[in-house]
C-alpha cells in the first residue's frame, strides 16, 4: 500500500526517510535525497497529516555525536518546503511527545537522527514501540534505508498501519519493472573494485538479461581467470573461481558476457601516473590496470546504444582521477543515448553521471546505494516487506 491508500487528515504519521546526505564543516554538499523525499512530504502536508520525519545520518554507533546531528537537514528541509520544520534535539521522550501533542494538520516535526540510540540498528522493539507510540499511521520512503531491519524500517511496522511513500514507490517501481519485464534488448553493466561484491548481482541478472558488460577492477580477476596474465593490477585470487562459474553460466545461459578487450594501464596508483593502453597479452608484471581501453569502449558503447533497457551499477576504471575516467564518461555517454529505460543502480555511477553532468538524461537514478544492490540481487528488502500489502497481492 502506498501513501494514497490512506485517510490521514489530523492524523499523526510518522515518516521514514533517508536523509543520510553528504557532510562537510556542517555543511549539506548533496541534498538529493532530501529533494527526493519532498513530494511524499508535500503530499502528506496537503492531505492535512501532522508529519514526524526520522532518519539516521552517518554510522554514530547508537551514541548521541553532535557531528551527526540532522540539524542542518532541518535548515535544508525548512528551506526547501518554505516552510518552519521543527527540530528538538531528540527522537523519543517527553519533549518529542509534547511537541507531537500540539503539531497542527500540515505542520513538520524532524525527529533527531534516530542511531544516537543503540536499539536503532538492533531493530529493539521496545525502541520501536516508542517510535510507534508517537504516530497513527508509518509511512516508509527511505528506499536506500529499505535494506535495513532498523527499528525505524522494520520495527515500528509490527505496531502501526504500515504503507510505502513515492519515492519507495517509484523506486521499487521502475527497477522491479525493468526486471520483470524489460524491453529487450536488456544490458546490464557492472564494475566497481571487486568481483565478491557483486556476484550475487551478476547471477539475478545474468538471468534476465541479454548483454552483461563488466568493467572496473572487478573485470581483472575474471582475465586472470581466462588466462591473462594482470601484473600488479587489483586481483581476488580467492574469487578466480566464481569467475570461472559466471563465465561458464553466461555460456550456458547463451547470453553475451562482455568482457575488456584492451585495458589503460600505469605503474602507480596515482592521478598524474603515466599511463598507455595495452592488449590483454601485453600487461607488464609491474602495471596495474585502472580503466578499460578505447577497443572495450567501442565494443561496450555499440552494445549499449542498441540497447532497449539498461542497468548500471558500478564504475569502469578509477574515474576518481581525470585520466582513468574516460572509459567510465564513455560508458555514461552511450548510456545517455538510448532510446529506452535507463537506470543507475546507486552508489559510484551515480556520482559518475553526475559528474559528467548527465543525469537528467536517465531514466531513473536510484537513491540507494546498498538498498539498489540487494535489490538488483533479488533480495527481498525488510523495509519493503514489512509494509502492508494491498488487498488479493
Ligand atoms: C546509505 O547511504 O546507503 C543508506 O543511508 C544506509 O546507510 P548505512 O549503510 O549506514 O546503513
Amino acid at each position: 500500500m502506498t501513501v494514497r491508500d490512506i485517510d490521514v487528515r489530523g492524523k499523526r504519521v510518522f515518516v521514514r526517510v533517508d536523509f543520510n546526505v553528504p557532510l562537510k564543516d556542517q555543511k549539506i554538499t548533496d541534498d538529493t535525497r532530501i529533494q527526493a523525499a519532498l513530494p511524499t512530504i508535500r503530499y502528506l502536508q496537503e492531505q492535512g497529516a501532522r508529519l514526524i520525519l526520522a532518519s539516521h545520518l552517518g554510522r554514530p554507533k547508537g551514541e548521541v555525536n553532535e557531528a551527526f546531528s540532522l540539524r542542518p537537514v532541518r535548515d535544508r528541509l525548512s528551506e526547501l518546503l518554505g516552510c518552519e520544520v521543527k527540530f528538538v534535539g531528540e527522537s523519543i521522550g517527553s519533549t518529542v511527545e509534547s511537541t507531537v501533542e500540539v503539531l497542527r494538520e500540515g505542520e513538520v516535526l524532524l525527529l533527531e537522527n534516530v542511531r544516537f540510540h543503540k536499539g536503532e540498528e538492533k531493530n529493539d522493539l521496545d525502541l520501536a514501540q516508542q517510535f510507534a507510540k508517537l504516530a497513527d499511521v508509518f509511512v516508509n520512503d527511505a528506499f536506500g534505508t529499505a535494506h535495513r531491519a532498523h527499528a525505524t524500517t522494520e520495527g515500528i511496522a509490527h505496531y502501526l498501519p504500515a504503507v510505502a511513500g513515492f519515492l519507495m514507490e517509484k523506486e521499487i517501481g521502475i527497477m522491479g519493472d525493468a526486471l520483470a519485464n524489460p524491453a529487450h534488448p536488456f544490458t546490464a553493466i557492472i564494475g566497481g573494485a571487486k568481483v565478491s561484491d557483486k556476484i550475487m548481482v551478476i547471477e539475478n541478472l545474468l538471468a534476465k538479461v541479454d548483454r552483461l558488460l563488466i568493467g572496473g577492477g572487478m573485470a581483472n580477476t575474471f582475465l586472470l581467470a581466462k588466462g591473462y596474465s594482470m601484473g600488479k593490477s587489483l586481483v581476488e585470487q580467492d574469487q578466480l573461481d566464481t569467475a570461472r562459474r559466471l563465465i561458464e553460466l553466461a555460456k550456458n545461459e547463451n547470453k553475451m558476457l562482455l568482457l575488456p578487450d584492451d585495458l589503460v594501464v600505469a605503474k602507480e596508483f596515482q592521478a598524474q601516473a603515466q599511463h598507455r593502453v595495452a592488449a590483454l597479452d601485453d600487461v607488464a608484471d609491474d602495471d596495474m590496470a585502472l580503466d578499460i581501453g578505447p577497443k572495450t569502449i567501442e565494443a561496450y558503447q555499440e552494445a549499449i546504444r542498441t540497447s532497449k533497457t539498461v542497468i548500471w551499477n558500478g564504475p569502469m576504471g578509477v574515474f576518481e582521477m581525470d585520466a582513468f575516467a574516460v572509459g567510465t564518461n564513455a560508458v555514461a555517454n552511450a548510456v545517455a543515448q538510448v532510446d529506452g529505460t535507463t537506470i543507475i543502480g546507486g552508489g559510484d555511477s551515480v556520482a559518475a553521471i553526475e559528474k559528467a553532468g548527465l543525469a537528467d538524461k536517465m531514466t531513473h537514478i536510484s537513491t540507494g546505494g546498498g538498498a539498489s544492490l540487494e535489490f538488483l540481487e533479488g533480495r527481498k528488502l525488510p523495509g519493503v516487506e514489512a509494509l502492508n500489502a494491498k488487498e488479493g497481492r
